[in-house]
């Protein structure tokens, strides 16, 4: 079976934006069943995980934090057997590239070093990939910056779905 859950938390729902983007490929491309959970529900999983095959855990970082939720259900579970891939939404960091002339890859290295990597060493797993995606911010209606990306989103889901289908 290729089950996989994808648990995320958003606060204005810009990763919920990049999660739909993931869901598609990993169905239409990789052939995968998908069930999604925002972190509000992710407390009903627990007992479920035995029913995925592969679970994926994003996050949106604000002031340097996951949703405590989400960070929660990844510091807890153990997720035996499963290929677990771990994102974040970094919008101020992958905004660095625009604002700061640095590469995208440079960003990318560095919120994968801040945000995910900083709290892996807390993970009972090992993720099979990590990513790192830009957001937006917007103040009153008007948008201070959107590093959000759909592209490099897609291109990762890509990745993921092959890494998932590897030796399966
Ligand atoms: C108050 C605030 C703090 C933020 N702090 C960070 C940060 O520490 N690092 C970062 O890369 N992005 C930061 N961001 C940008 C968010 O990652 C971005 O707004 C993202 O789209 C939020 O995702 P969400 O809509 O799924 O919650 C911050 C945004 C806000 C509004």
């Amino acid at each position: 079976m290729r089950k996989t859950l994808i648990v995320f938390g958003t606060r204005k729902g810009t990763t919920t934006e990049t999660v739909h983007i993931i869901a598609e490929v990993l169905r239409d491309k990789y052939s995968q069943t998908l069930e999604i959970a925002d972190s509000k529900q992710i407390k009903n999983y627990k007992k479920r995980l035995n029913e995925f095959d592969n679970i994926i855990i994003g996050s949106s970082i604000v002031s340097g934090w996951w949703k405590s939720s989400v960070l929660s259900f990844a510091k807890r579970n153990v997720f035996e057997g499963k290929k677990v891939a771990v994102f974040v939404t970094a919008g101020g960091t992958l905004n660095k590239v625009a604002k700061y002339g640095i590469s995208k890859e440079d960003a990318i290295k560095e919120a994968i070093t801040k945000y995910i990597e900083k709290y892996s060493k807390k993970f009972r797993f090992n993720p099979i990939l990590k990513g790192a995606f830009g957001g937006k911010v917007i103040k009153r209606g008007t948008i201070k910056y959107n590093s959000w990306n759909r592209e490099d989103i897609y291109n990762w889901a890509n990745n993921l779905g092959d890494v998932i289908n590897q030796n399966q």
